[in-house]
């Protein structure tokens, strides 16, 4: 069955999640920050990634962006950095503008341009996730926008992954997903779609029921792979 829908995972997928700490190491001043800004921007993904999981389990839903700001919290503690509101809010700033990585938009207007459907289905909380879009230029490559707020609960819930044949109208058959997160590319393979997990860094793969189906180092091979 030919591919005819292809969904993104966003941050750390489209989006570079460790472009906020990095940016922010460079700026003047920030001389204490850039000598501990790489586990700052490690430990801030992790604790955002296991507060989604561990909410999902118990059933305390809170918005991406809530859990992005207590994963940052307990990272700027950890380093000793707790007390520097400016910095915090300086980070946050930047986190919501996050670049993309540079093959996003041409392999997105490849994907246009081969009749494809594109959409972003993302824990992000639809704000967070519009200024995203918007700062990265991407708004009218993608059909839709999915945020997790729609069903209440975070990946990887089943009822986020019902949401894209409820948004196009396919059968997972039909749908490529993407997404950097090995964890987040098992579970949608578990669930019938075919995946590509974005393995940018070299990662062992996740020792989950099902396997992704392509590894791939970045997005580039996107296109090629949706029309195979
Ligand atoms: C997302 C997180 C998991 O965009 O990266 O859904």
């Amino acid at each position: 069955m030919p591919i005819t829908t292809c969904i993104f995972d966003a941050y750390g997928t489209l989006f570079d999640v460790s472009a906020a700490a990095r940016q922010a190491a460079a700026e003047p001043g920030r001389e204490t920050f850039a000598a501990h800004w790489p586990a700052i921007a490690q430990n801030w993904r992790l604790k955002q990634l296991q507060y989604t999981w561990l909410r999902a389990v118990t059933g305390d839903h809170t918005d991406f962006w809530a859990v992005t700001q207590d994963g940052l919290d307990w990272a700027l503690e950890a380093e000793g950095l707790a007390g520097d509101a400016e910095l915090r809010a300086r980070l946050l700033q930047l986190y919501r503008e996050l670049e993309a990585y540079p093959e996003v938009p041409g392999m997105l207007r490849a994907l246009k341009a081969a009749g494809k459907a594109t959409a972003i289905l993302s824990n992000g909380e639809p704000e967070m996730l519009s200024a995203a879009v918007q700062s990265a230029g991407v708004g009218t490559l993608l059909d839709a926008v999915l945020s997790v707020e729609s069903v209440g609960v975070f990946k990887p819930a089943r009822a986020v992954y019902d949401m894209v044949g409820a948004q196009f109208g396919c059968t997972n058959q039909d749908v490529l997903f993407v997404s950097s997160n090995g964890w987040d590319a098992a579970a949608a393979a578990g669930y019938g779609f075919t995946t590509a997990w974005v393995n940018r860094a070299g990662e062992p793969e996740e020792r989950l029921p099902a396997r992704p189906h392509h590894q791939l180092s970045d997005l580039a091979d996107i296109p090629r792979l949706a029309s195979a």
